[in-house]
């Protein structure tokens, strides 16, 4: 647990990276790095929950990932299907699933699954938790200006309507408090096409272990660099 006085941030995002490595180490098929990095994925979450952290938004699977070996989509979305399947064995948790990303590449089982989780889930009080699934920030800004255009185009809106609360409204996480903190395990330092509109003042904390080795305590030393950090939001 963090010390009780850290300021906590209200949305935290994760790019659960490293999954891959931490299988070849180990001479496994990175499936089996994915499927022990699902299992962390879980334990984060409830965490999170725990903590009172009121968003949570991890990179599940991004637009550029379907051009992974057919064998490694594959092993990603039969993992995302069985905890799909089991409601993230968080039923019966105060937590609200949401999935962020495109709709129309997914398979349809999947699809409904996910609707179902949703559905069963909204009027959940608790975390939020955002998984993206066909996820890219690019794209997302891009569906957000195409909706724009559109409304523009059909004399909905006029040109001083399109305003950054504006843009803010059409993405995934508008009803979300805005990304205070990017966490990147596996020694990585990049953004990757990750929540690129919500980044804007987000603090990166950028840690060595490998996801699937991730643990709470890992995740209590990201919360305290936050909670040192002096955030100024381009003021003073
Ligand atoms: C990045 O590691 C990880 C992914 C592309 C997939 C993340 C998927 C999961 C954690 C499992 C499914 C998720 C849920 C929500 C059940 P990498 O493969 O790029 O690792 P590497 O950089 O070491 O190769």
């Amino acid at each position: 647990m963090v010390p009780r006085n850290t300021v906590l941030p209200r949305h935290i995002g994760i790019i659960m990276d490293g999954n891959g490595r931490w299988a070849s180490k180990r001479g496994l098929p990175r499936s089996a790095g994915h499927a022990k990095g699902a299992d962390v994925f879980r334990d984060i979450c409830r965490y999170c929950e725990q903590l009172g952290i009121e968003a949570l938004t991890t990179y599940a699977f991004s637009t550029e990932n379907w051009t992974r070996s057919k064998d490694e989509v594959d092993s990603i979305m039969n993992i995302l299907r069985r905890y799909l399947k089991d409601a993230f064995g968080l039923e019966g948790e105060t937590i609200r699933v949401r999935f962020i990303g495109r709709r129309d590449r997914l398979a349809p089982d999947i699809l409904d699954l996910m609707n179902e989780i949703e559905e069963g889930s909204k009027d959940n009080p608790g975390l939020i938790l955002n998984i993206a699934v066909d996820y890219g920030g690019r794209d997302e800004i891009v569906s957000a200006a195409k909706r724009a255009a559109v409304l523009l185009r059909d004399g909905e809106i006029k040109e001083e309507d399109i305003t950054e609360e504006l843009i803010d409204s059409y993405t995934f996480t508008s009803c979300c408090p805005p990304l205070d903190l990017l966490l990147r395990p596996s020694g990585e330092q990049r953004i990757s096409n990750f929540m690129l509109w919500q980044c804007a003042y987000a603090e990166f904390v950028y840690m060595d272990v490998l996801w699937p080795d991730f643990t709470r305590k890992d995740l209590d030393a990201a919360i305290e660099e936050f909670g040192r950090r002096n955030r100024r939001f381009g003021g003073r």
